[in-house]
């Protein structure tokens, strides 16, 4: 299967900055103090919706240390970032403390700066506010909406062919609100000398967000530099800037002293973020044999009331399966909630549980594998784009992950399989994700003490960005890796892009790989050109750049080390700057449609006596272009299956039907998938460089691993406990209704 060579692309690599992270010495955003540093906290709205007709502030700021209070009536001016502008994505459109409006519980209403962190959230108790409640819109269901749809990705003729189709399946999928739970809070940190803004942030994105917070204040964005040297993972949520980060630069500009705010983990349940509700009808017709004949999708996810947050379950729909008459349709709800935001897999992953359920579901009806089902309509081109997949191995997960598993050992009755008393339940599904390459910068330098640099304005959301920048100039220059230092994680450097869609990998490697091959190029140059080099007069294209040295081609050894040659020259440094053609500019992206694929194997185990089930056993089989970091990338695997049992069984934010406010807003009543939870989990690769993705083929990794967990799971519950359900999570529940119980 793997054709990649046993260079350091492709070998299983420690990350370069794991003892950072293992003795503490990391610095997370929250990590940074300053000198005579003010913390700030928020006070949120508890009403769902109103206006607000007193603010009370007057105890609070009579209370020791209190330095500031912000609100409405005196931030001052914000506004709001340019609609449509690609370099500036915003979370919400309203900016912080617009106006006196509540549009859902757990809005900023103020913020409380003190001296001391308890002194702030003593006085935030302390703000009192006074409301006009008005009906809120919080039903959870979406069903209700009445308004037009919008017509998505259409083809041939679906009402007649699913009207004529032979076998038909018609069901809705459900999938709750989620929030994004990344260990490390929210947190920003500002810092202004003068008219500059420094802020620490935990921000997956921080060319986007100096761009965001620079038309947010009103200055100009050279004036703003953000930092986020580690993340303590994102899932999205940490995409683009949320109101406090702003609330928290007024505040640091008011008082002329560095000001630190940290989200708090239940403020995380109502102020930065979730995966919206999605309610998708699928209607799927086929022929008795089982070929797609018609297949339609309406969907609709709930949003806050001023934001047309559409979570793209469609994603994948299109392309996946090959079926002549097809249809796509959505709709935005709005109720009081606050606004969503993209959550690991966002539209994918919804979309897939609920498409992957339906071709589930019409294997049973069709009495047929769903395995040969997906392998029966796979599709030979993109016939929605009308384009030849880049590189597309969508079957081969399937018949890989099949043997891995054991699959041809399945009965399909209802709990027909049993191991030590166990019922075992067996179910799969496939997989998808985008591909695409981002435009960005990399520059490469070598140094005169000898090592060398890559620098670029991406960032390590946790996932070993920082490794695989180091692996990629440790193959091109052969300089080893404790002597190659990663700079990222400022947007002072040259721009790099978001750590989101699982595209760095697929963005700045080839970047990082031009940077490397330009700056030997100008070291060999050099050699050739510097008073005193051993090398002087010889023709550059004569040498070569090789383990760090500079050598005549035909020689083997004792030329001289790149820093000898910077020494000679009287250079500090020399650099070289690298950049990765997007996608859309490409030519070898010209005319072909870009995915990732996979398959998902799930066993579960179902004890009807105490109505346990347990996910035991996922292989996963992943198809994401050329792997350059095999533990890595199969660590980005392994937690999003992990992270798929958690939607699959347990996630699910909750909402009091009066107040809006989530009540299991905490991580003891939200319950998430723990090492308790954790399967046992087989990750493959099957490593095919993707010709149109650059330098190395890599397609990257980490959402596509979450993709069609939870179609899998609840198709082995259904295979264990003979209960079909169609509304995520799986509940205890919805399993009392098994006949198994009985057995
Ligand atoms: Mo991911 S939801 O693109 O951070």
């Amino acid at each position: 299967m793997s054709t990649t060579p046993a260079t350091i692309i492709g070998r299983p690599t420690p990350r370069v900055d794991g003892p950072l992270k293992t003795t503490g010495t990391a610095q997370y955003a929250a990590d940074f103090h300053f000198e005579g540093m003010a913390h700030a906290v928020p006070v949120v709205a508890t009403v769902a919706s109103g206006r607000i007709r007193n603010l009370d502030t007057s105890a609070a700021e009579k209370m020791p240390g209190v330095l500031l209070v912000l609100h409405h009536g005196n931030i001052g001016p914000l506004y709001r970032t340019v609609p449509g502008d690609q370099n500036a994505t915003n979370s919400e459109v309203r900016s912080a403390f617009e106006d006196d409006v509540v549009r859902h519980w757990g809005q900023y209403i103020a913020l409380v700066v003190a001296e001391t962190l308890e002194q702030a959230r003593a006085a935030a108790a302390a703000v009192h506010a006074e409301c006009d409640a008005q009906p809120a819109l919080l039903r959870p269901g979406l069903d209700d909406y009445k308004d037009a749809r919008k017509t998505g990705s259409t083809r041939g003729d679906f009402d007649s062919a699913f009207k004529d189709a032979p076998v038909k399946l018609d069901q809705t999928y459900i999938t709750p609100i989620e929030t994004h739970n990344p260990i490390e809070l929210h947190a920003s940190v500002a810092v202004w000398a003068g008219d500059n803004l420094t802020m620490y942030e935990t921000t997956q994105g921080v060319v986007n967000h100096r761009v965001v917070m620079a038309q947010t204040l009103g200055v100009p964005v050279e004036n703003v530099r953000v930092v986020t040297r580690f993340l303590g993972s994102g899932f999205g949520g940490k995409l683009c800037p949320w109101p406090h980060c702003a609330m928290n630069a007024v505040a640091a500009r008011r008082l002329g002293r560095p000001v630190k705010l940290s989200v708090t983990r239940s403020m995380m349940f109502s102020s930065v973020g979730y995966r919206p509700r999605t309610e998708q009808r699928f209607r799927l017709g086929a022929s008795k044999d089982g070929k797609l004949l018609a297949l339609k999708q309406d969907y609709l996810n709930v949003t806050s009331i001023l934001d047309d947050y559409d979570e793209g379950c469609a994603e994948a729909t299109p392309y996946l399966y090959s079926v002549a008459n097809l249809e796509v349709t959505s709709g935005l709800v709005h109720r009081n909630f606050g606004a969503p935001m993209y959550m690991r897999g966002p539209g994918a992953v919804p979309g897939l549980y609920a498409l992957e359920s339906a071709m589930n579901e019409l294997a049973d009806e069709l009495k047929m594998d769903p395995l040969k089902l997906r392998i029966l309509n796979d599709a030979e081109t993109d016939e929605d784009k009308k384009m030849p997949f880049s590189s597309r191995h969508f079957r081969e997960c399937f018949e890989v992950g099949a043997k891995k598993f054991g699959w041809e050992r399945r009965t399909p009755e209802i709990g027909s399989m049993r191991r030590e008393g166990k019922i075992l339940g067996w179910g799969l599904a496939g997989a998808s994700w985008v591909a695409l390459s981002l435009p960005c910068t990399a520059h490469v330098e070598f140094h005169a003490n000898g090592r060398v640099s890559v620098r670029s304005g991406t960032q390590d959301i946790g996932t070993g960005t920082y490794t695989i920048f180091a692996q990629v100039v440790h193959e091109k220059t052969g300089i080893s890796l404790d002597r190659i230092d990663v700079v990222i994680g400022d947007s002072a450097l040259p721009e790099g892009p978001m750590s989101g869609g699982s595209m760095v990998t697929g963005s700045v490697l080839t970047a990082i790989a031009a940077a490397s091959i330009e700056a030997m190029k100008k070291m060999t140059a050099l050699a050739a050109s510097t008073e005193g080099s051993p090398l002087k007069g010889a023709k550059p294209e004569d040498l070569i750049f090789a383990d760090g040295r500079i050598r005549k081609k035909d020689q083997a050894a004792g030329d001289p080390e790149f820093a000898d040659i910077l020494h000679l020259a009287r250079l500090n440094g020399l650099s070289a700057e690298g950049k990765t053609v997007p996608t859309w500019e490409n030519p070898k992206a010209k005319g072909v449609s870009l995915h990732s694929y996979g398959a998902q194997f799930v066993e579960v185990e179902w004890e009807p006596e105490i109505a346990r089930l347990r996910v035991s056993r996922v292989v996963t089989v992943i198809d994401a272009g050329r792997i350059i970091n095999p533990s890595a990338a199969a660590n980005q695997i392994e937690g999003a299956v992990v992270m798929g049992v958690g939607m699959g069984l347990l996630e699910e934010t909750h909402h009091d039907r009066r107040t809006g406010q989530p009540i299991n807003g905490n991580m003891a009543d939200y319950l998430m998938a723990t090492c308790a939870d954790t399967p046992q989990i087989d990750v493959t690769f099957l490593d095919y460089p993707d010709p149109a993705m650059g330098e190395y083929g890599a397609r990257g990794v980490g959402e596509i691993g979450l993709a069609g967990v939870a179609a899998a799971i609840t198709a082995a519950v259904y295979h264990a406990t003979g209960v079909r359900v169609r509304e995520l999570p799986v509940r205890i529940e919805n399993l009392l209704e098994s006949k198994m119980l009985e057995a």
